[in-house]
């Protein structure tokens, strides 16, 4: 199903899960496929979302809300929100703007996006569009020196931090996408990989262990590699281990994207906010740890704020709202997404993001460890 973008917002959207079945009848299957998929039988996928079902809030009374703020400064950036837009691939297959109508509703919003490296745009294009801070998330390349172009290409164009996926060194088992036939349209490439020297990607059949793609996969030696080469804030995205965590401050990193790639990546990881406490630990403050994966209310937001996040990413839900309205799409999200953060900070009782700990949490939630 194909229908047209809708020109207005309908009355009946009040909640980020009503964008939905909306883009749902916009895309193609396979662009259906590929976006709200996961990996494998999709456990981690559900997860992400349940997980938060399952830490219930706690509600303090008469407390003083005056001058209540959901600011934040992130790695020297001032934010209206701890929200950011999450790096997401391909969003032409969503709406013909694609990422430039993201950006230029994360700039009416005042939010902060991280383009992918497989963006359907030239990042220079979503960087002209830009009116909130702009982050370039890298996958490191086979081809190292295409991999230094793409940061120079980065810097000049004013992206302001990389962010560094490390969880997809080769895409997760993508069965939904293969049982609908996936493959992107004419007219929709990772535009800014255009005269790269490609490796040929392994075919689900192939066994991948000698596969070129393997062979060339990032190690933390090109993280000290990247540290060396940029002066930009450096976040890794994908750590799910405290261990990982460690190394990466060793390594230099400026921040830690707590993630499982929404579900797309190792099916069977638990929901990152299970795994958010133990990384915040031993992080021990060195650095932000952001998270990202089934934030679908504000209310989850509190949640991740509670457990030590600085800041949380949204991958499918503006998506959707992208592919159901297009900008005013994708800033309606955000806009709900931050109304429903301030009414569940009001209820709760917090006036500032900073405020927000484990209190937030009912005594039977607070326990958790991973
Ligand atoms: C992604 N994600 C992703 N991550 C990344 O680092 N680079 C990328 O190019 C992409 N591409 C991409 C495409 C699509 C269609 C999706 C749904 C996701 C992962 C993304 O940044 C983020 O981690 C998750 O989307 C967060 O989970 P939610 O909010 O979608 O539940
Ligand atoms: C994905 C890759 C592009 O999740 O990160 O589809």
């Amino acid at each position: 199903m194909t229908k047209p973008p809708l020109e207005a917002i309908p009355s009946f959207v009040a909640a980020l899960g009503d964008y939905e079945p909306l883009a749902r009848e916009r895309m193609t299957e396979g662009a259906w496929a590929y976006i709200s998929g996961g990996a494998g039988d999709e456990w981690t996928l559900r997860e992400n979302i349940a997980a938060f079902a399952r830490l219930p809030l706690r509600q303090r009374v008469l407390r003083d809300l005056s001058g209540a703020t959901t600011r934040v400064s992130l790695l020297g950036m001032d934010l209206t929100a701890p929200i950011l837009l999450a790096p997401v691939a391909f969003q032409k297959l969503a709406h013909p703007d694609g990422e430039l109508a993201t950006v230029i509703a994360a700039g009416a919003l005042d939010t902060a996006m991280v383009a992918s490296t497989q963006a359907s745009t030239p990042i220079e294009d979503i960087a002209a569009h830009a009116r909130a801070p702009l982050w370039f998330q890298l996958y490191i390349q086979p081809d190292r020196d295409f991999t230094v172009d793409l940061v120079r290409r980065a810097e000049a164009a004013g992206y302001r931090a990389l962010v560094v996926t490390v969880d997809a060194p080769v895409n997760g088992l993508r069965n939904r996408e293969q049982r609908a036939g996936f493959a992107l349209p004419d007219g929709v490439s990772a535009v800014n990989l255009h005269g790269m020297r490609m490796l040929p990607p392994p075919s689900p059949e192939m066994l991948l262990f000698g596969a070129p793609l393997l062979e060339n996969a990032p190690a933390w030696a090109d993280i000290e590699w990247l540290r060396g080469l940029t002066r930009l804030p450096i976040l890794l995205k994908g750590i799910t281990d405290p261990e990982d965590a460690r190394r990466a401050i060793a390594a230099g990193m400026d921040g830690i994207i707590v993630s499982n790639h929404g579900g797309r990546s190792l099916d069977g990881l638990p929901a990152t906010i299970e795994l958010l406490p133990g990384i915040v630990e031993a992080v021990a403050a060195a650095v932000p740890v952001l998270l990202d994966g089934g934030i679908r209310r504000g209310s989850d937001i509190l949640r991740a704020l509670a457990f030590g996040a600085s800041a949380v990413l949204i991958g499918r839900p503006y998506v959707y709202g992208l592919a159901a309205a297009g900008a005013p799409g994708v800033a309606h999200v955000i806009r709900i997404l931050r109304a429903e953060l301030e009414l569940a900070m009001a209820l709760s009782g917090f006036r500032d993001i900073a405020s927000i700990d484990r209190s937030a949490l009912a005594a039977q939630g607070r326990g958790i460890t991973p």
